[in-house]
């Protein structure tokens, strides 16, 4: 007569096998998951990112731009954001963002008109001022803060 009493029962190298399938299959599942997580993090967070560097740039210092001559332009970035320096005919420095209020165009100074004009919708703006004048941008643009000395233009929050 004989019982049953074997038990299957796996041997050590079987046994440690299944653990280290597990492990993996948990190792590359958060590889995975990871890997979906960074692109939904990067785009929550660019604008808190873009906003905590602009609030922490409160002026730039443009070596030799004093020099600008009448009648011109220079743009530039003041953190993260495209600005520009005006110098008029009149000698009068004006400073504003070039991102245009209606959906975030780089806008620009037209010398000739004397205008600053957004090429995707057709907004204008008073260069003197910032102003929104024309067209469907409803806030006008940043103005800056302009001290001009011997080395530099100075730009800085108002
Ligand atoms: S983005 Fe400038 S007018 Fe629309």
């Amino acid at each position: 007569m004989s019982t049953v009493t074997d038990k299957i029962v796996p041997e050590p190298d079987e046994q440690a096998g299944r653990r280290g399938f597990l492990a993996a299959a948990i190792t590359a599942g958060a590889a995975y998951a990871a890997a979906l997580a960074y692109p939904v993090y990067r785009y929550l967070a660019s604008p808190i990112e873009q906003s905590a560097a602009m609030s922490a740039v409160t002026e730039v210092a443009l070596k030799d731009a004093q020099k600008l001559s009448p009648g011109s332009v220079l743009m530039f970035k003041f953190g993260t954001q495209p600005a520009m320096l005006i110098h008029h005919k009149d000698g009068q420095w004006v400073g504003l963002g070039a991102v245009c209020s209606h959906l975030g165009c780089t806008v620009q100074y037209q010398p000739g008109p004397n205008r600053i004009h957004c090429y995707c919708h057709g907004g204008e703006y008073d260069p003197q001022t910032g102003a929104n004048i024309g067209g469907p941008p409803p806030r006008p643009l940043k103005k800056y803060v302009v001290k001009v000395t011997d080395e530099a233009v100075v730009v800085s929050r108002a």
